[in-house]
């Protein structure tokens, strides 16, 4: 069963509504090319993110990282995923000044679009930076890394496809690696290490900007999606969820 209750997003005429892109804030041009509507993608299929190979940010903040990929690199599309409209409005206008035509940007939540609005084995990646941690033992369960998340992370990652995450939250490391060390589907790239605590080759995030500006050490993790007839080879006995 999932652990995110997806008929409140199916329902609320206001979670609905809130899932159009935000219009009258963009050129008219820019509102259908940026921001797509979730529910076009669940209809419509892939056809509604422009071509592939497709890259998926969920949680993409300030959106530095995925700005400076996408200019980077035009071949791939980059889509953003976030459950903050504020941050979907401001990230269009970003993606618009950058004169981008290969970013899309959905407001939704993450568990929703991954359960049944994207199609299975459609990702070449998917980048999971600084999720909030949620340190309080009552709040775990709002994690948005969950062994369901990692579930349907696998059903929407092609066989070979890569999937990187960071925190600077060591227990929420710690939590990570538990969850992704259970799901058979994923091989873990830093084993027999758990993770990595060097920074990798790609432009910061804003919050590992932040942290590392605080001092803070950051876990970087990066799993490859098995082909199914692949054997899981354990990196790591296995331990309680923490
Ligand atoms: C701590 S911020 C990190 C932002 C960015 N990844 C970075 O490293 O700078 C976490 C982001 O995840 C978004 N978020 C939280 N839960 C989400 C969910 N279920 N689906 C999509 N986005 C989510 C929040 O709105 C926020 O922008």
């Amino acid at each position: 069963m999932s652990t995110y209750d997806n008929s409140s997003w199916d329902r609320s005429p206001a979670d609905a509504a809130s899932s159009r892109p935000a219009e009258g804030e963009l050129s008219p041009a820019n509102a259908i090319r940026v921001a797509v509507e979730v529910e076009a993608l669940r209809s419509g299929g892939l056809a509604s993110l422009g071509a592939g190979p497709y890259v998926l940010e969920i949680g993409f903040g300030r959106g530095e990282l995925l700005l400076a990929a996408a200019a980077e690199d035009p071949q791939r599309t980059f889509v953003g995923l976030e459950i903050s409209r504020k941050r979907v409005r401001k990230m269009a206008r970003r993606v618009e000044r950058a004169e981008l035509s290969n970013v899309r940007l959905l407001h939704a939540p993450a568990q929703y679009v991954l359960e049944r609005a994207l199609p299975a084995k459609c990702l070449e990646e998917c980048w999971i930076h600084c999720p909030d941690p949620w340190p309080k033992r009552r709040h775990h369960g709002r994690r948005l890394i969950q062994a369901r998340t990692a579930e349907l992370l696998a059903r929407v990652l092609e066989p070979g496809g890569r999937l990187y995450l960071s925190t600077d939250d060591p227990a929420y490391a710690e939590w990570i690696d538990g969850v992704f060390s259970r799901q058979p589907a994923f091989a873990n790239l830093f084993a027999p290490h758990r993770w990595s605590w060097e920074a990798p080759a790609r432009p910061r995030t804003g919050y590992e900007e932040d942290w590392i500006a605080d001092g803070r050490a950051i876990a970087y993790f990066a799993y490859a999606r098995r082909d199914a007839g692949e054997p899981h080879v354990a990196s790591q006995p296995a331990r309680e969820h923490p």
